[in-house]
């Protein structure tokens, strides 16, 4: 696994002081510190292949074992053609390497790592591995409620038959599905909508359904994922504090009912929730939604700090997607997974961004609503004060450009 997002942040406080509103609505009501920002040189295909570089480089991968490419993502670049094959050719994968992109808002990755699962367990994949990357860009807009809760980022993942950090457990899944309209980009526009207070319902509603699914495919328990028994919660995280609504919804329907914020259990909601989910949402609270990424984002927070005694330990994965598509998932650690703590963490990644004024950030939203026009001339990186060495640098005969640079 592997982290990358782009060179720019904000900083929540900042931000809250520029919207006339108290930071602590910020920071500890949506329990935000940093959101990452992109210049119109950034975007879902470069964080993707930065990603996935780094998790080959990392973890000793020969780009020709990768038989399988799937990049989840929503925020596409073209409409046809798919983000992974731009990624493909950048990372210099085989031409006998199937590539696909998955869409279904931030449920896109986990749909495409049940995808890679299913060619490993069906014998298709040879003895090769797949490679699978989330990839997005969370955008709502200056001034607006989801404002606070933008991103962007790229999580990558390699998946085996021989798996060196988390075995999934496919006897226990739980899926979800219902249309429903709480979170949406219509075709025309580079803004979500959300309907914001609603889709907090939606997801909790999917994090239950998913959870009931789950237990029919274990055998009618909830057993081999009781709370008590795991070492870890991952979940969707649009917004740290989101976790915090999930994790509690968890307990009540384990529970069998529903328990209010200040009832006595809550005392034991919250002490769950400081060992099962918030050590692990300190990356989430400085990158923001990155969308289909956010929920692996925990995972590679959950490795940085793992030690040796957490392998062989249990964790669930809730993915949601609003539209709305969900999953429950349960893996255990694999063993040895605590010899990689250092290779995923993206710490000196994040320490090297640049923090941005609030003037500047606005400036760089408004040029990135043209950068993807033809010949629009916003793509430049000598304009945004870039230091990496791979860019989008603009659309030429209404093809995308990438270079590398230095
Ligand atoms: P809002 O309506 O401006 O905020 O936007 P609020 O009034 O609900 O306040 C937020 C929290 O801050 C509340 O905490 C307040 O009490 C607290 P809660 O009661 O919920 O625990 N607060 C304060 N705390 C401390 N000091 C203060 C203070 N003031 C208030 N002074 C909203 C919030 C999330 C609706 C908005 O940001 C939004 O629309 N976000 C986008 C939608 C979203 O993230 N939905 C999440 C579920 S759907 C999902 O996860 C899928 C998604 O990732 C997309 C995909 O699948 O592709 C979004």
């Amino acid at each position: 696994m592997a982290f990358r997002g782009p060179e720019c942040y904000v900083d929540m406080e900042d931000l809250a002081r520029a919207r006339g509103v108290p930071p602590e609505k910020f920071t500890q009501g949506i329990g935000q510190r940093q959101m990452a920002v992109v210049t119109p040189c950034e975007d879902t295909v470069t964080m993707a292949t930065l990603a996935g570089r780094e998790a080959l480089d990392a973890f000793d991968i020969d780009p020709d074992e990768i038989g399988t490419l799937i990049v989840g993502t929503e925020t596409g670049v073209d409409h046809s053609k798919p983000v992974a094959v731009y990624v493909h050719e950048l990372l210099g994968l085989p031409a006998t390497c199937r590539t696909f992109e998955t869409k279904h808002a931030c449920y896109g990755a986990m749909a495409g790592l049940t995808s890679a699962s299913d060619w490993i367990l069906a014998g298709r994949a040879r003895g090769r591995k797949a490679l699978i990357i989330a990839s997005d860009i969370a955008r709502y807009g200056v001034g607006t409620p989801g404002e606070p809760t933008q991103g962007a980022g790229a999580v990558a993942m390699v998946v085996s038959s021989k798996p060196r950090l988390f075995a999934f457990d496919t006897s226990i899944e739980g899926d979800y599905t219902r249309q429903v309209m709480d979170f949406w980009r219509p075709l025309y526009s580079k803004y979500a909508f959300a309907d914001g207070h609603y889709s907090i319902q939606c997801y909790l509603d999917a994090l239950e359904a998913c959870w009931e699914d789950a237990v029919r495919t274990a055998g009618g328990s909830h057993e081999a994922f009781a709370l008590s028994e795991l070492d870890a919660c991952f979940y969707h995280v649009p917004f740290s504090s989101m976790a915090k609504k999930a994790h509690h919804r968890h307990w009540e329907v384990e529970l069998g009912r529903r328990v209010e914020r200040d009832a006595p259990e809550s005392g034991e909601i919250a002490t769950s929730y400081r060992r099962l989910v918030e050590p692990w949402l300190s990356l989430n609270a400085v990158v923001g939604n990155i969308y289909t990424g956010s929920l692996f984002l925990c995972m590679v927070d959950y490795l940085r700090r793992i030690s040796s005694e957490r392998e062989g330990r249990p964790v669930s994965l809730f993915s949601y997607g609003s539209g709305c598509g969900a999953a429950l998932s349960v893996a255990h650690v694999s063993d040895g997974a605590s010899a990689f703590k250092e290779a995923v963490d993206p710490g000196e990644h994040l320490s090297g961004r640049r923090r941005l004024g609030i003037e500047e950030y606005e400036q760089i939203t408004r040029a990135a609503e043209s950068a993807d026009q033809n010949e629009a001339g916003e793509a430049d990186p000598s304009r945004w004060g870039l230091a990496g060495n791979l860019y989008y640098v603009g659309t030429v005969d209404h093809q995308r450009r990438y270079a590398h640079l230095g």
